[in-house]
C-alpha cells in the first residue's frame, strides 16, 4: 500500500462510520450492481414474496430450509447487523446471533469477496433495499438431523474463508474475472462436483473438479472447462458473453436453474465483467468427470453418496432412515427393488414441490449401472450382510424398464 492507498482508506472510512447521519449514495449504488452479480435476491425472495424477504424452500439432503429475510428491518430481517457481522455471515457462515449457517448459502464462494465489495453491499442492504417485516420459517429437518453444530463440524472440515489472491501472471481482465466467478457468482456452487461431505471438490482452478459439472436433484449443470466433447471446448468468449447476457447463442439456450440466472443476475452484469468471466473460464483446461474420479469403489461411492443417511455402517436414523445392516429388504435373493430404489429415489423424490425429508433422491443421473452394481454388491456384503453380488448388467435391466422420466 502507498501513502496515497492508505489517505484513500482513511477517507473510506470515515465515509463509513458516519453513514447514519449521509449516507454514500455511490457505494449503494455500487452495492445494488454487485448484489446483482451475486444473485442475493434469486435465493432471498420466493416467487410472489417481496423482494430479499426470504421464505424460499431450499432441499438439502435430509429436509427444506428456508432463506433468510435479508431486509433491513430491524425484528425480522438484518436490519441490527452490524458490518462486522454481515461479512461474517457471508465470509465465514455465521449469523449474527452465532450459529452456523447452512451451506446452501454460499459463503463457501462468497468468501472471496473484497473489503471494498463488503462494504457496498453491507451499505446496498442497508440503505438500498426497503425494510420487509416478514418474520423467518423454521426448517422441516426433523430432529435430530436438525442440530445445527454438525455445520459447525462441516464448516472446520472444508470451509477456506481466506480472500481471493490475485494470480501474479495472469492479467487484470483474467484476475477480474477469477475473482467474479469464483466468489460474488458462485458458478460453482451449481458446476462443481460435490465430495464426501456435499463440499464442492474444488473452489477455484487450483484443484481439480472446479466447475467439471454437477448434478443439482433433476438437472446437470455443465461442465465449463475447455472439454471438447461435454464442456465449451467450441465457444468463443463471445459465445459465453452472449449466453450470459441473452440467455442463448448459437449453441444452445439456458433453462431450468441457468434461465433463472440470466434472469435475475448475469443479464444485468456489464459487458466488461461479463467479458472477464469469460476469459476467466476459456482459460480452463479440458477437464471432464472421468479425470476427476478415476476408479470409484462401492465403499467410496456409499460414503459419497449414501452415507450422510443411512451412517457409515448402514445403521439408519431410527424411524426416518431405514438401517441397511441386518436388513433383509438389502438381502433379498433378487436385488430388482434395491436397484430400483437407488435409480428412482424414494417415492416423493420426483417433484420438487413435496416435503421429501423422509424420502430418498434418485441416482439414475448421477451413478453409471456399474457404480450402482458396486454400491449395492458393498452393502451387501457389508457391515454382516451375506448376500450375492450385483453385476453391472442386472443394473441395465432394471434401468431399461424404468418408466421415461421427463428431461432425461
Ligand atoms: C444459493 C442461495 C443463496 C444465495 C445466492 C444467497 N443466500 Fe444468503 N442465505 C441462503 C440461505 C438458505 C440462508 C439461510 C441459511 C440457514 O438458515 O442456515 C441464508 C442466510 C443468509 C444470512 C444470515 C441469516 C440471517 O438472515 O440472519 C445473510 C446475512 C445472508 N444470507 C445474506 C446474503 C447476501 C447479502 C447474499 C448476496 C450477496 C446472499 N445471502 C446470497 C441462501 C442464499
Ligand atoms: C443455480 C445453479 C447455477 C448457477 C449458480 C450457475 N449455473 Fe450455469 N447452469 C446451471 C444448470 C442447471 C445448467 C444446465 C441447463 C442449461 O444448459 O441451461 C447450466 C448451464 C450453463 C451453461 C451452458 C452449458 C452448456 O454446455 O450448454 C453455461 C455456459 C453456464 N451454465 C455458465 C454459468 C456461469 C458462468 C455461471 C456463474 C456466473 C453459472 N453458470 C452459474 C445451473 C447454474
Ligand atoms: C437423503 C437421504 C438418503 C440418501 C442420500 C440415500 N438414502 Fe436410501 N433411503 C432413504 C430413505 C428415507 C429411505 C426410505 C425411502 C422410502 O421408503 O421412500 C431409503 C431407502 C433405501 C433402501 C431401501 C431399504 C429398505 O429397507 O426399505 C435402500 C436399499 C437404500 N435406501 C439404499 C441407498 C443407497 C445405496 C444410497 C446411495 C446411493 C442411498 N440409499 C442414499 C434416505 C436416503
Amino acid at each position: 500500500m502507498t501513502i496515497k492507498h492508505v489517505a484513500m482508506a482513511l477517507a473510506w472510512l470515515t465515509v463509513a462510520s458516519s453513514a447514519g447521519a449521509s449516507v454514500d449514495t455511490e457505494s449503494v449504488r455500487r452495492g445494488a450492481y454487485l448484489a446483482r452479480v451475486s444473485d442475493c435476491i434469486a435465493c432471498h425472495s420466493t416467487e410472489n414474496g417481496k423482494p430479499n424477504a426470504g421464505g424460499l424452500a431450499m432441499d438439502t439432503p435430509v429436509g427444506k430450509i428456508y432463506s433468510t429475510n435479508i431486509t433491513p428491518d430491524k425484528e425480522t430481517g438484518i436490519g441490527n447487523y452490524r458490518y462486522e457481522e454481515f461479512a461474517r455471515a457471508l465470509r465465514d457462515g455465521v449469523a449474527r446471533e452465532g450459529h452456523t449457517l447452512y451451506p446452501a448459502m454460499p459463503y463457501p464462494s462468497f468468501a472471496k469477496i473484497n473489503d471494498r465489495d463488503m462494504h457496498d453491499l453491507y451499505a446496498y442492504f442497508m440503505n438500498g433495499v426497503e425494510p420487509v417485516r416478514q418474520p423467518n420459517r423454521d426448517s422441516d429437518i426433523v430432529w435430530p438431523l436438525s442440530m445445527r453444530w454438525p455445520l459447525t463440524l462441516w464448516r472446520w472440515l472444508f470451509h477456506d474463508a481466506s480472500p481471493y489472491q490475485p494470480v501474479a501472471n495472469q492479467s487484470t481482465q483474467w484476475n477480474r474475472g477469477a475473482y467474479l466467478v469464483q466468489g460474488m457468482a458462485h458458478c460453482g456452487t451449481c458446476h462443481t462436483p460435490r465430495g464426501v461431505g456435499f463440499q464442492e471438490v474444488a473452489l477455484s482452478e487450483k484443484a481439480s473438479g472446479y466447475l467439471t459439472g454437477n448434478n443439482l436433484e433433476g438437472w446437470f449443470a455443465g461442465n465449463l472447462t475447455a472439454d471438447p466433447r461435454e464442456g465449451l471446448g467450441s465457444w468463443s468468449a463471445d459465445d459465453l458473453v452472449e449466453y450470459l447476457q441473452n440467455g442463448r447463442n448459437r449453441y444452445t439456450a439456458a433453462f431450468g436453474p441457468m434461465a433463472e440466472v440470466v434472469h435475475f443476475s448475469t443479464q444485468h452484469v456489464s459487458r466488461d465483467d461479463l467479458a472477464a468471466m469469460a476469459v476467466y473460464i476459456k482459460s480452463l483446461p479440458a477437464a471432464g468427470a472421468a479425470q476427476v474420479a478415476p476408479v470409484r469403489t462401492g465403499a467410496a461411492l456409499f460414503f459419497e453418496n449414501c452415507a450422510t443417511c443411512h451412517q457409515a455402517k448402514g445403521e439408519g436414523h431410527d424411524s426416518v432412515v431405514p438401517a441397511l445392516a441386518g436388513s433383509s429388504a438389502v438381502m433379498a435373493r433378487d436385488p430388482a427393488s434395491l436397484i430400483r430404489i437407488v435409480l428412482e429415489g424414494g417415492i416423493n423424490a420426483r417433484t420438487r414441490h413435496q416435503a421429501w425429508e423422509y424420502s430418498m433422491p434418485g441416482y439414475a443421473g448421477q451413478l453409471n449401472d456399474k457404480e450402482v452394481a458396486d454400491v449395492l454388491t458393498y452393502m451387501r456384503q457389508s457391515w454382516g450382510n451375506v448376500a450375492s453380488e450385483v453385476t453391472a448388467g442386472d443394473v441395465a435391466k432394471v434401468r431399461a424398464a424404468l418408466p421415461k422420466v421427463a428431461g432425461k
